[in-house]
């Protein structure tokens, strides 16, 4: 198994599951969200309706519709306030509960985009790191590949930096 850092547009990627930052709602939104919203197309929120939302923390997931990934995870990440408030625990729970339920689906490859860093306010390194500490952490057996997703090349980097030379 491989972590990867993977600078680009997540909704482009031939993986079986993307993940989607997503809200409680689970009905679309900006950023990554609607990106992965736009590219699936109009079933994708059909489905997402009838999944009756989802905690901060935890992922949910459904087809991939449109997309070429046969999945998607969508996970609630944290709000950033300040770090008092369980932010970091949360943020790492989205990355395993988000392997746990697509492994569990059969997926073998996966694509995480830097959950809660932008609207959520998340700051970006701190998030980077519990991301590669935590997928660093979790049962390699399920996965060839897990590909940590920069949309700018420094959110790129930064994943680069953190991960060892391939
Ligand atoms: N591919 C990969 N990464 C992307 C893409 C994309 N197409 N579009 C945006 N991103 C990146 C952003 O650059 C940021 O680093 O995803 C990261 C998460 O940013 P947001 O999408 O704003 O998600 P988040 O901070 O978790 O806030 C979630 O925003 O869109 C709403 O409905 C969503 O309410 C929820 C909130």
């Amino acid at each position: 198994m491989s972590i990867e850092a993977w600078f680009g547009d997540i909704t482009t990627l031939d993986v079986d599951a993307i993940v989607n930052a997503a809200n409680r709602s689970l009905l679309g939104g900006g950023g990554v969200d609607g990106s992965i919203h736009r590219a699936a197309g109009p079933g994708l929120r059909e489905e997402c309706r009838l999944l009756g939302g989802c905690d901060t923390g935890d992922a949910k997931l459904t087809r991939g519709h449109r997309l070429r990934a046969r999945w998607v995870v969508h996970t609630v990440g944290p709000v950033w306030s300040g770090g008092g408030r369980g932010e970091d625990a949360a943020l790492a729970s989205c990355y395993r509960r988000s392997l746990e339920v697509a492994s569990g689906a059969g997926a073998r490859s996966i694509a995480f985009p830097a959950i809660s860093t932008g609207a959520f306010g998340f700051p970006e390194l701190r998030a980077a790191r519990i991301a590669v500490e935590t997928l660093s952490r979790a049962d390699p057996s399920p996965w060839d590949r897990i590909l940590l997703v920069g949309f700018d090349r420094a959110a790129y980097e930064r994943y680069r930096g953190l991960l060892p030379e391939a």
